[in-house]
């Protein structure tokens, strides 16, 4: 099993980029974004309180989407590995989520980290909002508040991740292609040793 954490902050193409890797990779994608916003649409309580943090740009819970990660392993414990999307995102994230993957023997191969300048965030998922229907995306107060938790809460996975060598910075502006070239070599190289010493 080959597990990825896909690192980078609101906007930096984590989701775009997740959807070829599964496809490459046969990896279950798990995003904690994409599962609170199913629990809001189907007007779940946890929905409902989750829609007031994501509204304003906050964080959730770790308490919630911890809850969610363990009960998403549990459901795909079949699985080949796991791509985490917009997980881990606090230190206490970083740390549950070692512990889940420890107890079902495995841990995290890799964090790739997209790197992409605040401005050209901002542009991005402010053009999203023209779309998407994202309520966090369609006012820029928000979206720079979701940038500022990011640097204040999320960059700290990172360091977590990094005092076991495990973070690559990939470049996140280019085309998908290409970004897509570098993060598939990264995996390609860090999977064939991940097999060599097993
Ligand atoms: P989440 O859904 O995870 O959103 P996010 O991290 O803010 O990231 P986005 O989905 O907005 O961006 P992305 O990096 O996936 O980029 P994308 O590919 O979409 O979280 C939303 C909220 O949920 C959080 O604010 C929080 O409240 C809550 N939450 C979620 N997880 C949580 C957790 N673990 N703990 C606590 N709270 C949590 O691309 C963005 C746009 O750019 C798209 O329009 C795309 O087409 C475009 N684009 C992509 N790549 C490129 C490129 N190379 N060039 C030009 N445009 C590009």
């Amino acid at each position: 099993m080959f597990n990825i954490i896909l690192f980078g902050p609101p906007g930096s193409g984590k989701g775009t980029q997740s959807e070829k890797l599964i496809l490459q990779y046969g990896l279950k994608h798990l995003s904690t974004g994409d599962l609170l916003r199913t629990e809001i649409a189907s007007q779940t309580p946890l929905g409902l309180e989750a829609k007031n943090f994501m509204d304003k740009g906050q964080l959730v819970p770790d308490e919630v989407v911890i809850g969610m990660i363990s009960t998403a392993l549990d459901a795909n414990s079949k699985a080949n590995g796991f791509l985490f999307d917009g997980f881990p995102r606090t230190k206490a994230q970083s740390e549950a989520l070692d512990k889940l993957l420890k107890l079902k023997q495995t841990e995290i191969g890799v964090v790739l980290s997209l790197q992409v300048s605040e401005e050209e965030l901002v542009k991005r998922l402010l053009n999203r909002g023209l779309t998407s229907g994202r309520t966090d995306d369609n006012n820029e107060e928000v979206i720079r508040e979701r940038i500022a938790e990011y640097h204040r809460k999320t960059s700290a996975v990172a360091d977590h991740y990094q005092t076991f060598e495990k973070v690559v910075a990939i470049p996140g502006e280019g085309s998908v292609d290409e970004i897509f070239e570098s993060l598939s070599a990264e995996i390609d190289h860090r999977m064939s040793a991940h097999t060599t010493f097993r």
